[in-house]
């Protein structure tokens, strides 16, 4: 039996070892806010966060979560309050909505690690984020809710040009 804790709540599954956190997310704990996208690391639709840092939960077996602290989407905040979130809300960023809590959850680890990082730094961390679908200008603005102004991504959207 492999315990761990998910959004605060202590959780056990007797998955085999080598199960992905994601299905044992979705399939087990029914918290189908965790997408399942290439199941490859690629597109980090599928993202989460492990002891508050993110990680594809694809790629994450069950058994490497054995005492380890969870963190979907529906744990980010009891009520859609986290910073990421309202800004998205604000924007209207989302459109098929399917890589949202990715694109959620990966954003809000690099600003609890730097609350204000460059440009350079928010390129580089949603680079590792292949989306769905295009979202146009919109995915950028939530940068500028919740960083300074020089923070703000310039380019197009990376699920056409993988540049900001
Ligand atoms: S589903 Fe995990 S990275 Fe795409």
């Amino acid at each position: 039996m492999i315990q761990f804790t998910v959004n605060g709540f202590p959780q056990s599954t007797d998955a085999p070892a080598d199960t992905p956190l994601l299905w044992v997310l979705r399939e087990g704990l029914k918290l189908t806010g965790t997408k399942f996208g290439c199941g490859a690391g690629l597109c980090g639709a599928c993202m989460v966060h492990i002891d508050g840092a993110r990680a594809f939960s694809c790629q994450t077996q069950i058994d490497q979560v054995a005492g380890h602290r969870v963190t979907t989407i529906e744990g980010l905040s009891a009520d859609s309050s986290h910073p990421v979130q309202q800004a998205w809300v604000a924007e209207r960023v989302p459109q098929c909505g399917y890589c949202q809590s990715g694109q959620i959850m990966s954003a809000a680890d690099l600003l609890q690690r730097k609350p204000h990082p460059t440009r350079s730094e928010i390129v580089e961390h949603m680079s590792a984020l292949a989306p769905r679908a295009q979202h146009g200008g919109r995915r950028r603005q939530p940068w500028r809710r919740t960083v300074a102004d020089e923070a703000q991504p310039r380019s197009a959207c990376p699920a056409g040009s993988r540049q900001w």
